[in-house]
């Protein structure tokens, strides 16, 4: 139970790794605040917590407006009194070739996927100093690492999550504030089923890269952060921890039938 009484937002928690780290938090004690931009999944997975006898409530925003970024700290802080854990989970790829990517596409995943968590932690922050400390935990990337094909814009944003956690880990530490990142290896979520369907994710040849050739559980990404987020973490800022099943520790594919 290491966030019994504790105020955590999970923004992207409507559903897949978001709503499995919500609910980690929430089985350890936490007083969730699920946020997300789809009012109806979040209302059936509120509903899913209660009746699992979790603390939990919905919070409807669009994480690229940075307003309601802004709105939605404070307000959880005016409501809960304070704020001790954010994790900025939210994201979305877009897979298309380099020389076929629109602007507006790109701004629009750069300001989902990396600028909404620096606004977020910024507002976070500023209730985190008047209190004496909080936490950040954010959700990179595999593809920070290793960049994949038809997705140029999703892995610069990942590589700059990791880049956003050892910046502010390092100027927040003396704060008592720490900041690091999760980055997923292959989760069978709706984004990854998506990108099957779009013939972009070829699981056969992922399977053949994988060291445990198997997609990862929601839970065992949420374990990290639940980790991360936690005083067993007192010792660890700035840093990314791949939970990835050996994806970026790993080189090219091996012979398949090697003994
Ligand atoms: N699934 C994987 O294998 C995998 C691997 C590596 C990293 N990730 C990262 O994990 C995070 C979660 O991905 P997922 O697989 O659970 O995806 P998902 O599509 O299942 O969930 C994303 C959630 O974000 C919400 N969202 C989208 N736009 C929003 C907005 N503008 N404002 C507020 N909420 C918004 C969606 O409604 C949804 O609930 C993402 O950052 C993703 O890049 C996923």
């Amino acid at each position: 139970m290491r966030f019994t009484d504790k105020v955590c937002i999970v923004t992207g928690a409507a559903q897949g790794l978001g709503k499995a780290m919500a609910e980690r938090l929430a089985s350890e004690g936490g007083r969730m605040i699920l946020a997300d931009i789809n009012a109806e999944a979040l209302d059936r997975t509120v509903e899913e917590f209660r009746a699992a006898g979790y603390e939990a409530e919905p919070y409807v925003i669009d994480l690229t407006k940075v307003d309601e970024i802004d709105r939605m700290i404070d307000s959880t802080v005016d409501t809960h009194g304070r704020l001790d854990v954010l994790v900025n989970n939210a994201g979305v790829q877009i897979r298309k070739w380099a020389t076929d990517f629109p602007e507006e596409e790109y701004d629009f995943l750069m300001d989902l996927n990396l600028k909404a968590y620096y606004f977020a932690t910024r507002a976070a922050a500023r209730h985190f100093k008047k209190q004496g400390g909080g936490v950040v935990v954010c959700t990179s990337s595999g593809n920070s690492a290793r960049p994949t094909s038809k997705r140029t814009p999703y892995a610069i944003s990942k590589a700059g999550v990791n880049a956003l956690v050892a910046a502010l880990g390092n100027e927040m530490g003396r704060f008592g504030i720490r900041v690091n990142a999760v980055a997923p290896g292959y989760v069978m979520t709706d984004m990854v089923k998506k990108g099957i369907e779009e013939g972009i994710i070829d699981v056969d040849a992922i399977m053949s890269i994988l060291p445990n050739k198997r997609f990862l559980e929601a839970s065992e990404i949420a374990a990290g952060v639940a980790f991360l987020a936690s005083d067993d973490a007192s010792g660890i800022t700035g840093q990314t921890l791949f939970i990835d099943g050996g994806w970026t520790a790993n080189g090219l594919p091996e012979a398949k039938d090697l003994d």
